[in-house]
This record gives C-alpha cells, sequence and structure tokens, in this order.
C-alpha cells in the first residue's frame, strides 16, 4: 500500500493495516541512509509498549497489537500531513532556527507544528496557516494539541522512573474511517530524544545523526529498562472545556439591548451591538478525546443551550495549557 523511510503499510482485515517496521534508518530528509540489524524490531516493540502505556491513561491511538518481531496491526487512518513535536528542553532544530543554546528548560513545554514534506525540508508552519491551506481543520488542531501536551505529560513521568529525561518528542495523527482523530505512526528512539538525567547520554536518534554509534544498543536498553518497570506512574490526567453560548444573531437580546444603551449613555458610543451569553466551564476526568469532544458537543446540546435560538462553540485544553 505504501512504502516510507522506515515502515511499510500493508492492508489488513477490517479498516485495519499491517505497519512493518525495517531496519532501514535515515536523517538529514533521507540525505544520509543505512541499515541497523535490529532496529525494526526495537522500534515496533518500543512504540508497542508505549501506545499501550497510553491507552492505559485514555489516549486514543491507532494501535491494535503486535503480530511479530517487526509488526504492528493498526487503525486504518489517514495522516494529517502535520507533525506535532513537543519540547522540554531545548535541542536541535529549535536551537538551530532561533540561535539559543542546547538543554534550556522550556516551562511550559512548547508545541510546534510541521507540515510533512520532504521536498520542502519539512517546514514549521503556523496553525493559521496549516488551517488556512487545508492541512487540518481548527478542531483537529485543538485536539492535537490537547493530546500532545497529555501524552508529554504521562512520557515524561514515565522515563523519569528509569532516569531519562524526554527532551522533545514527534506524534502524527490520524483520521480513522469514522471520524475520529487519533495518535498514529510510531513512537520510538526515532521521534524522541532522551537523555540520560545523571550523565546526559544520549539514547535516541541523534546517536545515529551525529555518528555516535550503538544506536540499536541504546534503543534497546531503553526498551529493556522500560519493561522491567513494574508499576506506572501515577498520574491523574483533566481536560478542561469552555462552551461559550450565545444567542443566534437573528433573535431578539433585550437584556444585551438595555446593556448597549447603557453602554452609549456612558459615551461609548464606538459600540453598536452587545449580545450576553453563557460560559459553561467543564473539568473532565479523563484525557482529551474525538469522543470526550463530542460528548461535549451531546452535553452542549442537550443541556446548556437551546439549538432553536442559541449557538455553541468548544474550547479544549489539556489542564498545563493555561
Ligand atoms: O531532529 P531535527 O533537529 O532535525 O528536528 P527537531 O525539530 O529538533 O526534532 C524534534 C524531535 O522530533 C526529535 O526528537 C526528532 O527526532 C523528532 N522528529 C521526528 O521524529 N520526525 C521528523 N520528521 C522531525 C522530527
Amino acid at each position: 500500500m505504501y512504502s516510507g523511510k522506515a515502515k511499510d503499510v500493508q492492508i489488513y482485515e477490517n479498516n485495519k493495516v499491517k505497519l512493518i517496521f525495517r531496519d532501514s534508518i535515515s536523517a538529514f530528509d533521507g540525505e544520509k541512509k543505512d541499515f541497523l540489524q535490529g532496529k525494526g524490531e526495537v522500534n515496533c516493540r518500543m512504540s508497542a509498549k508505549l501506545f499501550e502505556i497510553l491507552n492505559e491513561y485514555g489516549i486514543h491511538t491507532h494501535y491494535h497489537s503486535m503480530i511479530d518481531n517487526n509488526t504492528l496491526i493498526c487503525d486504518k487512518v489517514e495522516i494529517i500531513p502535520v507533525e506535532v513535536i513537543c519540547r522540554n528542553v531545548t535541542a536541535g532544530s529549535f536551537c538551530r532556527r532561533y540561535g539559543v543554546a542546547k538543554g534550556l528548560d522550556l516551562l511550559p513545554p512548547v508545541i510546534e507544528f510541521f507540515y510533512k514534506d520532504d521536498e520542502l525540508h519539512d517546514p514549521l508552519v503556523t496553525q493559521e496557516v496549516a488551517i488556512q491551506l487545508e492541512w487540518m481543520t481548527k478542531k483537529e488542531a485543538m485536539l492535537m494539541r490537547a493530546v500532545t501536551r497529555a501524552v508529554n505529560n504521562i512520557l515524561v513521568e514515565l522515563f523519569d522512573m528509569i532516569s531519562l529525561q524526554l527532551v522533545d518528542f514527534k506524534l502524527e495523527f490520524g483520521r480513522t474511517h469514522d471520524g475520529r482523530i487519533i495518535v498514529a505512526d510510531e513512537i520510538s528512539g526515532d521521534s524522541m530524544r532522551l537523555w540520560d538525567k545523571e550523565t546526559g547520554e544520549v539514547k535516541d536518534k541523534d546517536r545515529y545523526r551525529k555518528d555516535m554509534g550503538d544506536v540499536v544498543q541504546h534503543y534497546n536498553d531503553v526498551y529493556d529498562n522500560l519493561s522491567k518497570l513494574s508499576k506506572l506512574p501515577e498520574l491523574s490526567l483533566s481536560t478542561k472545556a469552555q462552551v461559550i453560548v450565545k444567542l443566534k444573531q437573528t433573535v431578539l437580546d433585550p437584556a444585551g439591548e438595555v446593556t448597549l444603551r447603557s453602554l452609549n449613555r456612558m459615551n461609548y458610543q464606538e459600540i453598536d451591538n452587545i449580545k450576553l451569553g453563557k460560559h459553561v466551564f467543564v473539568n473532565c476526568l479523563t484525557a482529551p478525546s474525538s469522543e470526550l469532544l463530542k460528548d461535549l458537543s451531546d452535553m452542549s446540546e442537550k443541556l446548556f443551550s437551546n439549538p432553536l435560538i442559541e449557538d455553541y462553540s468548544i474550547d479544549l485544553w489539556f489542564e498545563e495549557e493555561r
């Protein structure tokens, strides 16, 4: 069906695909290429492990099962052509782009969007441009940001338990046949930066980019240490939402008119319309997901608003975002 730089995708049954991890590795938009024996297997295992862990915390991903050393069964999705990068510490392209030193803490963590296009060298894009050019919708951007922050929260704590610092990582998202947005692709040593907390030793793909050697050995080391964990970090994730309910433009708003007249009397002559609305603040004890957003729409339609005369909009974010 499709062959990428390090993985193949093959059609499987029931809206699913096989994701086959190869031993190929590349960097610098494919300029540097190699085969590293065992890399496919360790990235496949690592992705399966991390997707299973994320799943335990209620993050919705494309992962179903691992059927052999190199193959995952995943939901078939249409990949959104925008990669989300989350950074806890400065490194890589962030340092090159902004001329800042490596290793500075970024608090709160920074989220960036990159357009997936090798010929254009995956340029950084603003959310506004990516929406304008129809690479993603506003709703997708909101979900992708919130889910990425939730994933960061989980992974930072998880890697901390094995004495690794999660410097940065990349997520990709996909649209399912039934309209959900879920985490897709892989999460492995190829898509994140991990530094040993004590020694600063590099445990990720920078070993390959910078010819530091023993790439697969270090990937396996991380995987083995993760596998030995007897329990997961205790985290209570929460997602915040704000529903704004306002009267439809055509509906008379007597209270708004009284307020407007008062404003005009106070000499605010430049204001010619006021609509008074309602704001519902919701704290959800789950990770952000398309399903949660759908539930919030149901609540808004059935309870928070009167659809005959009111419109609503939903804003959703992960706890730490604001
Ligand atoms: O690695 P480089 O300096 O080119 O890019 P970056 O923007 O600093 O990458 C941030 C993080 O996202 C690193 O952990 C990369 O390995 C990962 N990344 C990725 O997995 N795939 C990409 N196409 C770009 C970045």
